[in-house]
């Protein structure tokens, strides 16, 4: 014991001495280290909080659909305002990019989704969404109110920052790709990391999740019409089937996955829908099918739609129909899947680390969900993590997409916290390893 004593002495002696000789370094890490607990602090003050959930709750009253997102929009535009934030707008039909900062190099961007779901809610509270048949029953509402946040308490603490901070509000991320039109309106060309985050309702409040490499699938959508003879339900060999030629279909695109994929892909086809016929006496003239697709390397998920549009062609053919389908490229774009950096993961654990607790920050496996943020990681370096809601003496929460979801505004200043940390303390520690090719460099955006 006492030998080991000796040693932590000679130890705390050492490090004496190092803080001696490095008096700056080490009470500039110091400072790094301490602002995700401040940012914390500050943004969980009533003044902070009651503006974020009263901005949650208003944009959860009225939801709008992807691409419809303007009354959204124009409240988002409306705070930026009364902050002497600017920002570009229109982007991308509804989005909105607004910048706090220099102006100048490096840039770093925190991102959040406006759009709601078509779906009624079902939870009866004071703010219930006022439009019949649209709810925001993924969060968004939280994620503009913890990005608006963010920008809040980097604007206060504007002595930390360097360089510019980029707050993208975007469209359309259930389905539309809004993140696409984003990186095609080139407002992003010379940030040098992105930052996204989503609530997650399994996990403690206060506890965060991510991983480094791929973390959630890429997608994509397809529906098919198998067409056929309708007649008599009691002389099929007047009729061509389509109902049966559509279960043969259905039957042989599971082989897709169980004969043909790699099993390490882990790739998912699901036939989600099936409409087909009325009467108990009538073989119907066409049948419907559609769903989804997953894989977590974009050259399965090319390989997957190649496939799905063969197997259903040639499936319909089998049984005398027509089978045509259609991917909805221009409306679903095919969804890349969610890659994250391996230094922004780094990053994130040191920053989430510093604020919560290095045991509060969790590894997760990768999951079959998706997000349209892998639309600016094939651009950008990026970063997406979910962020726990959990408490369970408020009582169990529903899964995203269930018209039961609710969010525990506690994770609110969490949230804001995390993105304004992530963002200020990237711009002081890390752009100054990444070079740009000369082209791609410009001095402002
Ligand atoms: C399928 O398409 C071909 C060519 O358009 C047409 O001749 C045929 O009647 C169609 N068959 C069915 C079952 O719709
Ligand atoms: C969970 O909710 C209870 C009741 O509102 C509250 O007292 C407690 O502080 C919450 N826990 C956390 C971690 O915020």
């Amino acid at each position: 014991m006492a030998s080991l004593r000796w040693v932590s002495w000679i130890m705390i002696a050492h490090l004496f001495v190092l803080t001696f000789v490095y008096p700056d370094s080490s009470s500039d890490s110091n400072k790094l280290k301490e602002i995700p607990k401040k940012f914390l602090q500050f943004a969980k003050e009533p003044e902070l909080f009651d503006w974020m959930v009263g901005i949650r709750r208003r944009i959860h009253e009225n939801p709008e659909l992807g691409y419809e997102e303007f009354e959204t929009s124009k409240l988002i535009r409306t705070e930026l305002d009364k902050l002497g934030i600017s920002y570009k707008y229109p982007v991308a039909n509804t989005g909105v990019i607004g910048y706090i900062g220099s102006g100048q190099p490096p840039f770093v961007a925190i991102r959040a989704d406006m759009d709601a779901l078509a779906m009624q809610e079902l939870v009866e509270w004071e703010h219930k969404s006022k439009v019949p048949g649209k709810m925001h029953a993924c969060g968004h509402d939280a994620h503009v109110a913890m990005v608006l946040g963010a920008a809040k308490i980097i604007q206060k603490h504007s002595e930390e920052l360097k360089g510019t901070v980029v707050l993208v509000f975007q469209p359309a991320e259930e389905g539309g790709g809004g993140a696409k039109k984003i990186i095609e309106a080139g407002v992003l060309d010379n940030v040098n990391a992105i930052f996204g985050l989503h609530v997650a309702h399994y996990i403690p409040l206060g506890e965060v999740a991510g991983r480094p490499g791929p973390m959630l699938a890429g997608s994509g959508a397809f529906e098919a019409v198998i067409r056929g003879k309708g007649g008599h339900a009691a002389i099929p060999q007047h009729s061509i089937d389509p109902i049966v030629a559509a279960s043969n279909v259905i039957v042989s695109l599971q082989h897709l996955v169980s004969r043909e994929a790699d099993p390490l892909d882990s790739p998912v086809v699901t036939v989600a829908k099936f409409q087909g016929g009325g009467a108990l006496n009538v073989i119907p003239d066409s049948v419907a099918i559609g769903g989804t697709f997953r894989a977590f390397l974009k050259s399965s998920l090319i390989q997957l739609k190649q496939r799905i549009k063969e197997v259903i062609t040639g499936q319909a053919a089998v049984h005398r129909c027509n089978g045509t389908v259609d991917f909805f490229e221009i409306e679903i774009p095919l969804f890349p899947p969610t890659v994250n950096d391996n230094e922004l993961h780094e990053h994130f654990q040191n920053v989430a680390g510093d604020m919560l607790g290095i045991d509060k920050v969790k590894d997760m496996k990768p999951v079959m969900g998706s997000e349209d943020f892998s639309f600016y990681q094939e651009m950008i370096p990026g970063y997406f993590f979910f962020l726990g809601m959990n408490n369970e003496t408020l009582g169990q929460l529903d899964s995203a997409h269930s018209p039961y979801f609710r969010i525990n505004e506690d994770a609110l200043p969490y949230g804001a916290a995390l993105h304004a940390s992530l963002a200020t303390r990237y711009l002081l520690e890390l752009p100054s390893q990444v070079t740009f090719p000369d082209e791609k460099r410009h001095d402002e955006l």
